[in-house]
C-alpha cells in the first residue's frame, strides 16, 4: 500500500476560538478584506465582532460581499476591491460560498488576468494572499481544503477549482458560530457534510487516513444531526455536526466526492438550487443504481444509518431525511424535464473526475435515468 497526506493549514477548533481571529490575523497582515455574506452575519452582530477582533489587534478592516453559488463575476470585483485597498490578508467569514469566493479573491489580489484562466491551473504562478477561513456553517468543509467552486454566470458552467495553493493559511472552527442558522439551512448543510463524508468513503481514491475520518464524519453526522435539529441548545451537538464537517472536508480533499455530487452540481449551477437540497434529491437515487458495485462499503453506510444490509442504505437515508425535513425532489427545486439533456451533457463536461472516482463506471444513459427519477 501507498498513499500521501498532505494538508498543510492550521485548524483552531473549539466553542468560542472565534476570539483567536484578531491574534492569528495579526501574525499574517495588517490590513485585510473581510468577505462575507449579504445580510446573516450583519444580523447575527458576528460581522460586528469579528470586525472588532481584528481591529483589536491593529488589523484594518474593508468589507466585501458575496451571494450563494458564487460568480467567477463576482471574484474579479472582490480581487479588483481588495487590490484597490491595498489588502494583505483575507478573512473569510460565512458558509461554503463565501469561503470558495475569498481563496478567488485572494488569487485574483495576487495574480493578472481573469479566474477563468487559473481553474485548471494545479499551481498558481506566485502565492496568494494568505487567507483566515471562519465557517459559520457546519457543511462544506471548505476551510480545511483548496477546492473552490465558482459558477460562470455566462456558461452556467459550476466547475470546481481545486489547488494547495488555496489551502486557507488558518481556520477557526467555532461550532458556537453555527448556532445562527436557520433550521432549513442547517438540515442542508448538515446533509451535505454526511454526502462528504459518504462519498469520500466510497471513491475509487479512498486510503486510511481519509477513510477513518470519513467513518468517524458519517458517525458524528448521523448520531447528532438529528439532535441539534430537534434541540438547538445543544451545543455538544453542535460542536460534532461541526467536526463531522471539518472531516468531511478533509475527506474528500484527499479522496474526492463521487457521483451525487458530481450529478448534482450541474443541477445547482443551471437552476441556483441549494446544494444540500439537490443532494438530497440525487443521492438516494444515486446509490440505487450503483449499490452492486460496492456492497461491502454500502452496507457498511446501512449499517450506520440503521440498516442491515447494502440494499437497505438508499431507504436508509430517505428515513433520516425524513428526522431533518429534507425529503425532496428535483422538480420541487425547479429543475424541469426539459433540463436533463443539458444537464447530462454538462456532468460529462465539469464533474468528469467526479464520475471516474464513483465505485462504477456511470454512462450518459445512466445520469440521464438518474435525474428523471429525481424530479
Ligand atoms: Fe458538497
Amino acid at each position: 500500500m501507498e498513499f500521501e497526506y498532505n494538508l498543510p493549514v492550521h485548524i483552531v477548533f473549539g466553542r468560542g476560538c472565534i476570539e483567536q481571529l484578531g491574534s492569528e490575523a495579526a501574525k499574517l497582515g495588517k490590513r485585510a478584506l473581510l468577505v462575507t455574506g449579504r445580510s446573516s452575519t450583519k444580523k447575527s452582530g458576528l460581522l460586528d465582532r469579528a470586525a472588532a477582533l481584528l481591529k483589536d489587534a491593529g488589523v484594518d478592516v474593508v468589507f466585501d460581499k458575496v451571494t450563494q453559488n458564487p460568480l467567477t463575476t463576482t471574484v474579479m470585483e472582490g480581487a479588483a476591491f481588495g487590490r484597490k485597498a491595498k489588502c494583505d490578508l483575507v478573512v473569510a467569514l460565512g458558509g461554503g460560498s463565501i469561503m470558495d469566493a475569498a481563496k478567488a479573491i485572494a488569487l485574483m489580489c495576487r495574480c493578472e488576468g481573469d479566474i477563468l484562466d487559473y481553474q485548471l491551473l494545479r499551481r498558481t504562478p506566485q502565492p496568494i494572499l494568505p487567507l483566515i477561513a471562519v465557517p459559520t456553517t457546519c457543511g462544506t468543509g471548505s476551510e480545511v481544503n483548496g477546492t473552490a467552486v465558482l459558477s460562470d454566470p455566462t456558461t452556467n458552467d459550476k466547475r470546481g477549482m481545486r489547488n494547495n495553493d488555496y489551502l486557507p493559511t488558518v481556520s477557526i472552527v467555532d461550532p458556537l458560530l453555527m448556532k445562527t442558522m436557520p433550521k432549513p439551512v442547517l438540515a442542508a448543510v448538515g446533509f451535505d457534510a454526511l454526502c462528504h463524508n459518504m462519498e469520500a468513503f466510497l471513491s475509487r481514491k479512498r486510503q486510511p487516513f481519509s477513510e477513518i475520518m470519513a467513518l468517524r464524519g458519517m458517525e458524528l453526522s448521523v448520531k447528532f444531526l438529528p439532535r441539534v435539529y430537534e434541540n438547538p441548545d445543544d451545543d455538544e451537538a453542535w460542536e460534532a455536526v461541526t467536526l463531522a464537517s471539518t472531516f468531511g472536508g478533509m475527506s474528500i480533499y484527499t479522496s474526492s466526492v463521487v457521483a451525487p455530487h458530481g450529478i448534482e452540481h450541474p443541477a445547482s449551477g443551471l437552476r441556483d438550487i441549494v446544494h444540500g437540497c439537490g443532494l438530497a434529491a440525487l443521492t438516494p437515487i444515486v446509490y440505487e443504481h450503483t449499490l452492486s458495485a460496492a456492497p461491502e462499503k454500502f452496507r457498511t453506510i446501512a449499517k450506520l444509518l440503521g440498516g442491515k444490509k447494502a440494499a437497505d442504505c438508499p431507504d436508509a437515508i430517505r428515513r433520516f431525511l425524513e428526522r431533518i425535513d429534507l425529503n425532496c425532489t428535483l422538480s420541487e427545486q425547479g429543475v424541469q424535464e426539459a433540463d436533463i439533456d443539458w444537464m447530462t451533457e454538462n456532468c460529462f463536461q465539469v464533474s468528469a473526475m467526479m464520475l471516474q472516482n464513483h465505485p462504477c463506471k456511470l454512462t450518459p444513459d445512466d445520469v440521464r435515468a438518474i435525474y428523471r427519477a429525481a424530479l
